[in-house]
């Protein structure tokens, strides 16, 4: 079966035999990109702290000369107590932990291929479970990783454990958590008062998309059960694709790359065999702009769209813009990009070994499933709501948007008039095999509603338990809207296009201003709505108006909740901006 449709970027599971990790962001040991990631990041300011160890041996003698065991201190106990170091030498006590303890290891990757799988073959081999993990790059370096493993784990396995991760990896630490510190953890959502000068970094800027790269996994390496592992000419191949992403800037342009034929056939094949099918599956929407893809972009059987050109067409179309990406991207990354209409695109194409399967999104994946669609103006829309959702949110937040993001743009479905459904999520429009059994699983298509839907499991090896279906994109970004009203964020996000920057939304001045820019907007709909109505009987003034109507009110309270569902249409809420839109639509 391909898994081509099983990538959504940022939300991954590393498989390894038998045993599935889950990775999901949510963990306090989120790595930080500068200071002000402190507030979601205690772990990460903890280990700033941390400290070569002199030599040590173990125990039972094994060298551990690359080991440092950290030790909460009694004194002074935080969320992880590691600021006093032990060498875990002859007369050391055992690692301070209990059995159902919650601790933290940490090592650093050999820069070697595999190291990741074998690292975590080790908690697998010992029946460690496994709690969280996450990667981050160290810095100034790009090839090499720290890991964080949350386990829960008794004195004597945490000692096996850390004798076998010295086999495998750089320096390994370990500090306790203490869990009544995590679950005091100061969270962003939580603050009662909010302090916007420590407010959690998230890109303002279009630039600053550059330093939001936290790259996962399958950045420079592949892990032994990808296709192709054993093929040192594929991999020599991912290296280039690897620099073109992590050298990339915003405002330049993305390198064209000549694929080979290999590259070409492969595409070929996977092309023909979908292309096929989203004649009978496909939505409208995503038909629609196939034949100019065909025509600028170069989509074609024998031809491998360049990057920079579906970049360039969709800027006209939608304002979207294509960067090249190294691998998955954190959630929060990815996400945030959609928020200046930036999608991550990956650049390099699935091992020709099997066209029809890759673990990972490459080229089909995003040229396929993604393109199309994005130059609909409903869909970026769509697309840009949840990234703009997610700037500045909890990583409980966060990780609820991937979900929706994934059971809608990665495998949503459309009802159609005909009563039919058709799929418009590229995981589906990308995957020969799942994409015609969502359609007929008639029993596991289920109603769009983000509250449900958020919590749905999303399963990267195989099919999905549901997919989810709205009446129309239109219907989904109102959802989508309402559920991001309660994302518990005490400011509004609102991208300009024409700085290409993000407004913090913070006090009245700064929404004055906007709703003074909205004003001149509305002023543009409503003197073209008298004049189209004079002449065309067909338009619906009514429903526009009450479109436009629920989207303008807002309670007369002074609630924290001040956002109403915008299918609410209580008459004591006062409008800010409805009255002089009302007296136009009235006049006519
Ligand atoms: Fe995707």
């Amino acid at each position: 079966m391909s898994a081509s449709g099983k990538s959504l970027l940022g939300l991954w599971l590393y498989r390894s035999g038998e045993q599935e990790w889950a990775v999901k962001q949510g963990s306090p040991l989120h790595g930080p990109r500068n200071k002000k990631d402190s507030i979601d990041n205690p772990v990460s300011d903890a280990n700033k702290d941390l400290q070569p160890a002199t030599k040590i041996q173990s125990r039972n003698g094994t060298d551990r000369s690359n080991i440092v065991v950290l030790l909460p201190p009694q004194e002074n106990p935080g969320l992880h107590n590691n600021k006093s170091l032990m060498n875990a030498n002859e007369s050391a006590p055992p690692p301070p932990c209990s059995p159902g303890d919650r601790v933290s290891i940490i090592f650093t990757l050999k820069n070697q291929v595999g190291n990741l799988a074998r690292a975590l073959q080790v908690f697998q081999e010992l029946g460690i479970n496994v709690l969280h993990l996450e990667l981050s790059p160290l810095e100034n370096t790009t090839n090499q990783a720290d890991v964080v493993v949350d386990v829960e784990c008794d004195p004597k396995r945490l000692d096996q454990v850390l004798q076998m991760l010295n086999r495998e990896v750089h320096s390994v630490n370990f500090t306790s958590v203490d869990k009544s510190a995590l679950v005091r953890a100061p969270s962003l959502s939580a603050c009662s008062s909010f302090d916007f000068g420590d407010m959690m970094w998230f890109p303002r800027k279009i630039a600053d998309l550059d330093k939001a790269q936290n790259v996962l996994m399958y950045g420079s390496e592949l892990d032994a059960d990808h296709p192709g592992f054993k093929d040192p000419v594929y991999r020599k191949r991912r290296e280039k694709f690897y620099s073109i992403a992590m050298n990339f800037k915003h405002g330049n342009p993305i390198p064209r790359v000549q694929y080979t034929p290999e590259e070409v056939k492969t595409w070929g094949t996977v092309f023909n065999e979908l292309h096929r099918l989203y004649v009978k599956y496909a939505v409208p929407e995503y038909m629609e702009n196939w034949p100019e893809l065909v025509k600028y972009c170069g989509y074609r059987e024998d031809n491998i769209p360049q990057l920079q050109d579906v970049s360039t067409y969709l800027k006209r179309k939608t304002g979207f813009q294509l960067r090249p990406v190294a691998g998955y991207l954190s959630p929060r990354d990815f996400l945030s990009g959609l928020a200046f209409r930036v999608f991550h695109c990956t650049q390099y194409i699935r091992h020709s070994s099997d066209p029809f399967y890759t673990p990972e999104p490459d080229c089909c994946h995003e040229l396929l499933g993604h393109m199309p669609l994005l130059a609909n103006p409903s869909f970026a829309q769509f697309s840009q709501e949840i990234g703009l959702a997610s700037l500045g949110a909890s990583d409980a937040d966060i990780e609820k948007l991937a979900t929706l993001y994934f059971f809608t743009v990665e495998f949503g479905l459309c009802h159609q008039a005909d009563n039919s459904f058709k799929v418009y999520g590229a995981g589906l429009l990308s995957s020969v095999a799942e994409l015609q059994h969502a359609i007929t699983a008639k029993e596991k298509i289920k109603k769009f509603d983000p509250e449900v839907t958020c919590k749905e499991e999303c399963i990267i090896t195989s099919y999905q338990n549901a997919y989810y279906y709205t009446d129309s994109f239109e219907e989904a970004k109102e959802k989508m809207r309402a559920f991001a009203e309660s994302i518990q964020r005490p400011f509004g996000v609102r991208y300009n296009p024409y700085t290409q920057s993000v407004e913090v939304l913070s006090n009245a001045q700064k929404i004055t201003a906007v709703v003074s820019e909205l004003k001149g907007d509305l002023s543009i709909v409503c003197s073209a709505l008298r004049k189209i109505s004079a002449t065309d009987e067909t338009l619906d003034v009514d429903s526009i108006a009450k479109m436009l109507q629920t989207s303008l009110n807002v309670k007369g309270d002074r609630s924290p909740q001040n956002a109403i569902s915008p299918d609410n249409s209580d008459t004591s809420q006062h409008s800010i901006i409805m009255n002089p839109l009302e007296e136009e639509l009235n006049e006519k």
